[in-house]
């Protein structure tokens, strides 16, 4: 055969899988569909990619089955990469909560790992499409596609989620999975801005722009950080992780003003400044146009000496559980990820390899297995395709 491997996707846990595999001298190829490989990668973290967080555990994933995760998290960690960085000389600094990021360029990942991938031996083909896929009777894959035939013995799915379709996301792993009797989960867009309708987007869209630190909350999920508003809904690190767990119907609470007992700083604030307007004292904890818009839209402000006992900690209870009645989420088109997808009870948690297939595997963002917002989701691309690069 020749090919040992055949990697769809040459995306982030593609040229990982690549190179893993690539060092143990496996003959390697990469079929990528796009004109350059790391499209997303490039893209990342604002330019400067969000490569990996140092406080990765498997609870900051979302899937079907929690557990799944753990193996390769376990086996492949931030240090394994950060070492990788490091070797190639790239400058990278800690953001908060554990997000490293370059410090110059996304585009010093990409050229890391592709330098990986020619120093293993790896092939790589650009704007190549694959067209159809079948197993060989003797063993393995004959792969038809736009640069000719292949065979292969390994064949590996990297072809990532629905998110950013202009960037060359496609279902096309998803097809393959169902082709070969895999189920696939329904998927649906995560970390991803959400949508306000009618009188709930009136009150807010003027606001755009505003920052608010608060805490957002769906179900158990609870997420501290900056909500942002946006001319069509609500945005910022907050609110983007909260998303991944919201489905319509779903109730989302925010707490305004996390840090705070809300009600005893308002009884305190009544005792200390009692002529002063309650959008004043918001004021203090809040940007101006959004304590303003507050009591105009929910609470009548007046001096603080004004409030009876019943009304302050009833404002208090408001400001804890603020509802949010979203409409929708911006969708594929912003998401930063595409929560479902390949259902992992069909495949090995340790080898990435389908367990009905032998010689089949699934890594990165096309299994069910969704990170948070920080670097997590990097750090599952590297460590599925490391999986799969030590086995395939
Ligand atoms: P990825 O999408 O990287 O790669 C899939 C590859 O397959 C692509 O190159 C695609 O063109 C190719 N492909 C698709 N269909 C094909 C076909 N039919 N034939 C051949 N090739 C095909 N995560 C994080 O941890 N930190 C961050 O800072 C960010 N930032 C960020 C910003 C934005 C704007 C987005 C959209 C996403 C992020 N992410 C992120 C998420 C992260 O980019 C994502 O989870 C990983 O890139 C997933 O890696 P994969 O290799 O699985 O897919």
């Amino acid at each position: 055969m020749e090919h040992d491997v055949v990697i769809i996707g040459g995306g982030a846990a593609g040229l990982m899988c690549a190179l893993t595999a690539g060092r143990r001298g496996r003959r390697v190829r990469v079929l990528e569909h796009a004109n350059r490989c790391g499209k997303k990668i490039l893209m990342s973290g604002g330019g400067r990619c969000n490569f990996t967080n140092t406080g990765t555990t498997p609870a900051n994933f979302l899937s079907a089955n929690p557990h799944f995760c753990k193996s390769a998290l376990a086996r492949f960690r931030p240090e394994h990469f950060i070492a990788m960085v490091d070797a190639h000389g790239i400058a990278w600094h800690e953001k908060e909560l554990g997000q490293l990021f370059c410090d110059d360029s996304s585009k010093q990942v990409v050229a890391m790992l592709l330098a990986e991938c020619a120093e293993a031996g790896v092939l790589i083909e650009t704007s190549c499409s694959v067209e159809t896929i079948r197993a060989a009777p003797a063993g393995g894959f004959a792969l038809r596609t736009s640069g000719g035939a292949m065979a292969t013995e390994s064949l590996v799915i990297a072809t990532g989620g629905l998110s950013i379709p202009k960037m060359g996301a496609t279902g096309f792993g998803y097809d393959i999975a169902r082709q070969f009797g895999h189920a696939v989960l329904p998927t649906r867009a995560g970390l991803v801005p959400l949508t306000l309708s009618g009188k709930h987007q009136e009150h807010y869209a003027d606001l755009a722009g505003v920052s608010v630190h608060v805490s957002a909350r769906c179900g158990k999920a609870r997420f501290d950080n900056a909500m942002l508003v946006t001319h069509r809904g609500l945005s910022g690190p907050a609110i983007l992780q909260v998303s991944s767990y919201w489905e319509p119907g779903k109730e989302l609470l925010l707490d305004l003003l996390p840090e705070h007992d809300i009600e005893a700083w308002l009884l305190e604030r009544q005792r200390e400044q009692p002529a002063a307007e309650l959008r004043t004292v918001l004021a203090d904890v809040f940007p101006k146009r959004f304590a303003q818009r507050l009591c105009e839209v929910w609470f009548t402000s007046k001096p603080m000496r004004q409030y009876s006992h019943g009304e302050l900690p009833a404002i208090a209870r408001q400001l804890a559980h603020w509802p949010i009645v979203a409409s929708g989420t911006e969708g594929y088109r912003t998401a930063e990820v595409t929560l479902g997808g390949v259902d992992t009870g069909g495949v090995s948690s340790s080898r990435m390899e389908s367990t009905t297939v032998p010689g089949l595997f699934f890594i990165g963002e096309v299994l069910d297995v969704t990170g948070w917002l920080g670097g997590y989701n990097f750090q599952w691309a590297w460590a599925s395709g490391h999986a799969a690069g030590a086995v395939a």
